[in-house]
């Protein structure tokens, strides 16, 4: 227990946990923000990461990782200590798991595995010469660590034992396949490395990329101990400082990517490791931004695989865009061939998922074929956003043959059109939830986390879960939430009357109709059942959108045999 406990405080960064909650800005040696215990508008709350402390001036609120998360999320010391463990990804002593000092044995092997695969480049011209030829110039490979694992056999065994490093570790660390009896054989030979550093900055696995058409044309290493590949996201580590500011992520699909958005200033690029999104990629996007720009190749695969991934983050609360490439590039050949202007321009453009569908069924059918209006009118009827369908229906209707009889006459042709294709069920989720009120009304359980934010003994719970994201889904509910938190910002100590004389008439009645005898009295009890509700609820949207959108087996064996094409 003593040992999982500073196992645990010595794996978890303090500034990256308390940065998920709040945003902090560094400040000498520390980092400081507004404190998430008590009201302030000037920030007297620092995190310490030499110390593993964190302590406001304000209010006195003190403490180490455990604290943290026992204040933050309602826990007892031993419920913390499950939580980061299971972050650290350490599994909790029964004896079983792998001890903290085996975990450093085989984080130092990669590292210096690492080290080793740089000198190689350095010292095989043809290896060099390859990485040159992908646009990849001394300052990037420095950056980004790139390596080359040499054919030879004997090279990385040879070079961890006169290092010091046992192959046991090495072999446990995805990096030497085989057994103590059998020997041990590199696993990367004759490729590329990517050095697959972690959130906290240490190198947990490798990518590798073949020279010519070997297959597979990028090689991972497999799941160890100190490796999840389908929660890995590279790139973050160099990703995350900007990250805390900005909360807008981009994502890429390969490597090249990734190194491609950051060369040209897009420093918040990351991607999955050759594996579809999936919710464990949700959750630690979540972590880390509110904002996501998909940038995933133009080919039919990677528009499958950016619909995909729309599909689990929109419902997650993130805001999705989608950088269109031109047809058959990806980040990295446009930044090859037209620069990094070139390719900020189009993470700048990033459109909505739903002029996504109708530009990407323009680039795949022909603005004239007969299969792309009546793709593109499914597509803008199965939408919810009326505004937004609209202004699209207008510009398309600009291109239709039919406008040379008049624009009008087009645009109100193709509307009809698609409002007969609209399924009714158009009602409003509010209208759904809210039982008897003629007033469309947020759900039950935002009404009572919005009312709790009228009163301030009940606000800071309150307004943490109005700031968390996707827990408030219905129209009126974010139309509420929006107005309580502009004022609140500047003016945090108000009283009701206050609040309600500063925020727009319209959410004035609406919380006036909130306030029915039926509604029930505001309590601390009701505050925290409203929100662990609203919380299962999301989950459960989570689970349903990606159960419903989720790639069938064979279209994932697609996604990759076209990859493998291309
Ligand atoms: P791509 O086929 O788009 O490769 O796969 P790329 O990144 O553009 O690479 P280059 O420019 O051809 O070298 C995108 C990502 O999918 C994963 C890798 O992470 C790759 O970067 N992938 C692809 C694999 O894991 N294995 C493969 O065989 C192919
Ligand atoms: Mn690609």
């Amino acid at each position: 227990m003593h040992d999982d406990v500073e196992q645990v405080r010595t794996r978890i960064d303090i500034v990256d946990l308390v940065g998920e909650r709040v945003q902090l800005k560094r400040s000498g040696s520390s980092w400081r923000g507004l404190c998430p215990f008590h009201t302030e508008k000037t920030p007297s709350f620092h995190v310490n990461p030499q110390r593993g402390r964190y302590t406001c001036f304000g209010c006195q609120a003190t403490g180490d990782v455990f604290d943290w998360v026992m204040r933050t999320e309602n826990v007892d010391f031993r419920g913390a200590l499950e939580i980061l463990a299971a972050r650290a990804g350490i599994t909790l002593s029964k004896k079983s798991g792998p001890s903290s000092d085996n975990v450093e044995r085989i984080l130092d092997a990669l590292e210096f595995a690492a080290k080793h695969f740089q000198r190689e480049l350095l010292r095989n011209p043809l290896a060099l010469h390859y990485a040159h030829s992908r646009g990849l110039d001394e300052t990037t490979i420095g950056a980004w660590e790139i390596g080359f694992a040499p054919e030879d056999a004997e090279s990385l065994p040879a070079a961890l034992k006169s290092g010091g490093i046992r192959l046991e570790d090495a072999a446990a660390g995805g990096l030497l396949s085989g057994s103590p009896s059998e020997g041990y054989l590199p696993f990367f030979r004759g490729r590329l490395m990517f050095p697959i550093r972690n959130d906290k900055g240490r190198v947990v696995a490798f990518g590798a990329r073949a020279f010519g058409n070997d297959e597979p044309k990028y090689l991972n290493s497999r799941d160890t101990i100190v490796f999840n590949k389908s929660q890995t996201l590279y790139g973050l580590h160099l990703a995350k400082k900007p990250l805390m500011g900005l909360r807008s992520i981009v994502i890429t699909e390969g490597y090249l990517d990734v190194i491609a958005c950051h060369r040209s200033g897009i420093e918040t690029a990351v991607a999955p490791l050759g594996t579809a999104m999936n919710e464990r990629h949700v959750e630690a996007i979540r972590r880390w931004a509110d904002r996501v720009t998909l940038l995933y190749d133009s080919d039919s695969a990677g528009r499958k695989a950016a619909r995909r991934a729309n599909a689990l983050l929109s419902p997650a609360g993130l805001q999705v865009r989608l950088g269109v490439l031109p047809i058959g590039a990806d980040p990295d050949s446009l930044f090859s061939s037209q620069g990094a202007v070139a390719l900020r321009e189009v993470v700048d453009a990033a459109v909505s998922p739903l002029r996504f569908e109708v530009v990407a069924l323009r680039q795949e059918l022909g603005e004239s074929s007969e299969d792309f209006w009546k793709e593109a009118k499914s597509v803008l009827a199965s939408s919810n956003d009326i505004l937004e369908r609209d202004q699209l229906i207008a510009e398309l209707a600009a291109t239709h043959s039919n406008a040379r009889f008049g624009l009008q006459a087009a645009i109100d042709a193709l509307r009809k059109e698609v409002e007969s294709l609209t399924p009714s069920r158009k009602r409003k989720q509010s209208q759904i939830d809210s039982n008897d009120s003629l007033i469309e009304l947020p759900a039950a359980a935002e009404r009572m986390v919005l009312r709790s934010a009228l009163r301030t003994e009940l606000r800071e719970e309150a307004i943490e879960a109005l700031a968390d994201d996707g827990l408030i889904v219905t129209l009126p509910g974010i139309e509420l939430k929006s107005a309580l938190l502009s004022v609140l910002d500047t003016q945090p100590e108000l009283d009701a009357g206050e609040i309600l004389q500063s925020i727009p008439e319209e959410s004035r009645s609406m919380f006036a109709s909130m306030e029915r005898p039926s509604e029930g009295p505001v309590t601390e009890q009701a505050l925290k059942e409203s929100i662990q509700r609203l919380r299962r609820e999301r989950e459960i949207r989570l689970k349903k959108a990606a159960l419903e959108r989720s790639m069938s087996d064979e279209d994932l064996v697609e996604y990759f045999r076209l990859k493998g094409r291309s």
